[in-house]
């Protein structure tokens, strides 16, 4: 990259958007939002941490060219991917007298990207959005491609609306703050665009995952814009999902599964089910007779490598049974006429769509996982 900042275009059927990437962003944010604004008013909606970090940095920004921005502050978690926040959210909202040619700003995590997302598609009918992520999980996944949300008590990310930003602004700077963890939990969803589609790109990781944990700019930012390259392309070749974009749950039925089992509570964040799941579905395609035991091995230890969780035993809680737990995988969204559909893979970089999945076995290869 040559500037310091890349632009991804994202060109659907009914409405396109850029994706910007790169340092210092958040400084010069009024230069791409400005030009946006219907008149000169935002809202900016955020969480308690961020707002500490960050929020006065933007606030100053829009202060500096005379754009009034009204700020509401949200507590962090998942919890908040809840019909109370939900409410609350909307309820702001309209109370701030936020118009339907306004523009609603998000401000987080993948948790405030949903959240607010969502609220913005059913305020007044619909409302702009622009995403500003501020977690690697966020910048390099839930930020693009328009899935907006909140969790049901009967799965997670039950409730929701595809609202397709307006304008993504991808600060990798802002993650100088991210803790460790949440940063590793954002690197298993880069892996995942390596697994699912892009050998290339997996092997790539596998050398230079060091500089990228340790933070080089250079390189995150390269992973950065690789990856919202895989995902805009399959957004832009799949908007709905009604095909390949499924390919991106590559481990997420196993994951939200955990993520379920584990109450949506810190025991399991996101990407520590996504990394178990992704092991999972490897294990489970080689079972099948897919894939074989090599890739396995080499996927197992990249994830040990980096200190990600690989299986079961890494989740400090009790987890149900394996007849308990496939009723938890059939919450999830990928089930199609009572079959549960799930992602296998062939090998690293190639993933596929399986609508067949014999539930005995899964069973008896969950029982055997579990130990
Ligand atoms: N819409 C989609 O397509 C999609 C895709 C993947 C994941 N998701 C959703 O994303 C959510 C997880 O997102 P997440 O991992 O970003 O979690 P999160 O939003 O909860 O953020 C994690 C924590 O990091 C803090 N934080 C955020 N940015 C920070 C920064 N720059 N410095 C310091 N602390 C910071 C937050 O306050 C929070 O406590 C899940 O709900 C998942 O379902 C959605
Ligand atoms: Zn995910």
């Amino acid at each position: 990259m040559t500037n310091n900042y890349e632009t991804l275009k994202v060109q659907l059927s009914h409405h396109n958007y850029k994706i910007l990437i790169g340092s210092g962003l958040l400084d010069a944010i009024t230069l791409h939002i400005g030009p946006m604004l219907n008149r000169k008013r935002v809202a900016v909606i955020t969480d308690i941490t961020i707002s500490k970090l960050y929020l006065n940095r933007l606030s100053q920004a829009f202060k500096n060219e005379m754009i009034d921005c009204d700020t509401l502050i949200l507590p962090c978690g998942e919890k908040s991917k809840s019909w109370e926040t939900l409410s609350k959210t909307v309820e702001w909202l309209i109370k701030k007298k936020i118009e339907r040619d306004d523009i609603i700003i998000a401000f987080g995590g993948g948790v405030i990207g949903d959240l607010v997302g969502f609220a913005a598609s059913i305020v007044r009918r619909g409302v702009s959005v622009i995403q500003i992520p501020t977690t690697l999980l966020a910048q390099v996944d839930s930020s693009v491609g328009g899935k907006t949300g909140i969790n049901s008590i009967h799965g997670k990310n039950l409730i929701g609306t595809f609202h397709q930003p307006a304008l993504v602004i991808v600060d990798t700077d802002l993650l100088r703050t991210l803790p460790a963890r949440e940063f590793l939990s954002g690197y298993a969803e880069v892996v995942k665009y390596g697994l699912l589609g892009d050998r290339k790109f997996f092997d790539w990781l596998d050398k230079n995952n060091d500089h990228l944990l340790n933070g080089d700019s250079e390189v995150v930012n390269y992973a950065v814009w690789k990856s919202c390259m895989a995902k805009a392309e399959i957004v832009i070749a799949d908007e709905k999902e009604k095909g390949r974009r499924a390919l991106l749950n590559l481990g997420h039925t196993f994951g939200h599964a955990l993520e379920s089992a584990t109450n949506y509570s810190d025991t399991l964040i996101h990407g520590e089910g996504v990394s178990i799941g992704c092991i999972l579905a490897f294990k489970f395609s080689r079972e099948l007779g897919h894939c074989s035991r090599k890739n396995v091995e080499r996927v197992i230890k990249h994830f040990k490598s980096v200190g990600l969780k690989t299986d079961f035993n890494d989740v400090p809680t009790d987890i149900p049974n394996a007849a308990e737990f496939v009723n938890l995988m059939m919450n999830d969204k990928k089930v199609k006429n009572g079959l549960l559909n799930l992602i296998l893979v062939n090998d690293i970089g190639d993933s596929f769509v399986s609508q067949e999945v014999p539930l005995q076995k899964l069973k008896d290869f969950l029982t055997r996982e579990m130990g």
